[in-house]
């Protein structure tokens, strides 16, 4: 689409220019480097091709973070309105024209499909056994659920996949940075420090590339996703660095222990629905790896199949992709097992958590 330009906007103070000129240069670097790894997560066209934005909206919307048609698209009418101070109404049809050029919430034909699903990326968990359960590793633009009793492993897999997301593809990551929305306060650096080591990487790298947020309570969590979509643009822009994978550190504490009462069961499972809606797209606008937690109680007098209900109930169980059933073994062994995969048989995969991380037995 031509951008259409009037004299008034030409005349436009030469610092907005030069501002614009630098986010031009970088994005077009920016491009060359997307090409050139073939990971492509955005489309590079300037925020004035979308129409109803001229100069002004689109400044305010890059100095407030916005600055592809990805964050726009993915953005709230409020959320747009309020920081480019335009009424809710031109917000959200700024919106829908982004989301029809970025193809985001629209129908997508199966070859565009493809294309997508192409740049699919894995993160090694550190365990073959397990990576060979999950059909090569953690996968980008899906969301994996991890869900098992206490100490069965969910918190020393979510941080073995921050330190693994930042090796080399050669070494089974993405080159990439993550963030982290913990909510249960059991984020450790110590144990990134000690995991980065065995790994022989540079500790102090590797927790630069980790951004934690604690959620307070489950509107706060639902809340931390937009920051963390803004916060992806925002390293992406300034430091070059890419979020690919994302980790919500427990999913449902909050949700749990907020929605007691049955009368509230429905209320819940919306709000929760949105929630993994929310982080779905953020997985796929960022081609990131989701990975939720989910504690459930161990039930050994039942049969195996049981604890495969986990807390959380449909919504979870449909919009996760992967789902995996973690249980103790003996010392240092945990089980793993896929449930209700579309496209990987369900098995399981022994391996191991030691002092080095994730390791086979
Ligand atoms: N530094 C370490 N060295 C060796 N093993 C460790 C280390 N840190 C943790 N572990 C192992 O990991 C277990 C804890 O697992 P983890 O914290 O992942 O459980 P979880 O599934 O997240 O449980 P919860 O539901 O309580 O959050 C410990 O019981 C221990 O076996
Ligand atoms: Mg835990």
């Amino acid at each position: 689409m031509a951008r259409k330009k009037n004299k008034n906007e030409d005349a436009q103070d030469l610092k907005g220019k030069e501002l614009k000129e630098d986010t031009n240069k970088e994005e077009k670097k920016q491009k060359k480097e997307n090409e050139a790894e073939g990971s492509e997560s955005f489309k590079i066209v300037d925020l004035e091709d979308i129409p109803h934005v001229g100069t002004a909206i689109a400044e305010k919307l890059r100095s407030a973070g916005f600055s592809t048609i990805e964050a726009v698209a993915v953005a709230s009418p409020a959320e747009l309105s309020s920081v480019a101070e335009i009424g809710e109404s031109t917000a959200a049809k700024i919106i829908i024209e982004a989301r029809k050029m970025a193809n985001i919430g629209g129908f997508e034909s199966g070859d565009r499909i493809l294309e997508r699903r192409r740049k699919v990326g894995k993160i090694t968990t550190g365990s073959k056994a397990l990576d060979n359960l999950l059909g090569g590793g953690v996968e980008t633009q899906a969301i994996t659920e991890l869900f098992g009793e206490f100490g069965s492993g969910k918190t020393q897999i979510c941080h073995q996949l921050a330190v693994n997301v930042q090796l080399p593809p050669e070494q089974g990551g993405l080159n990439g940075s993550v963030i982290v929305i913990d909510t249960e306060n059991t984020f450790r650096p110590e144990r990134i420090i000690q995991m980065a080591e065995a790994k022989g990487l540079n500790p102090d790298d590797v927790l630069r590339n980790i951004y934690v947020a604690q959620a307070y309570n489950s509107n706060h969590q639902m809340l931390l996703v937009d920051n963390a979509k803004e916060l992806a643009n925002k390293i992406k822009q300034e430091e070059g660095k890419r979020v690919r994978l994302v980790i919500v550190d427990s999913l449902m504490s909050h949700f749990r222990a907020e929605y007691v009462g049955r009368g509230t069961l429905a209320d819940r499972q919306q709000k929760l629905n949105r929630h993994l809606h929310d982080l779905m797209r953020l997985g796929e606008v960022f081609n990131a790896a989701i990975v939720v937690t989910n504690q459930v109680q161990a039930k050994p007098d039942t049969f195996f199949g049981d604890p495969t209900k986990p807390v959380g109930g449909h919504i979870v169980a449909h919009t996760a992709t992967f789902r995996i059933y973690l249980r103790k073994s003996k010392g240092e062994l945990r089980v793993a097992r896929l449930i209700d995969s579309p496209h990987l048989p369900e098995s399981e995969a022994v391996f191991k958590v030691t002092e080095r991380g994730i390791e086979d037995r």
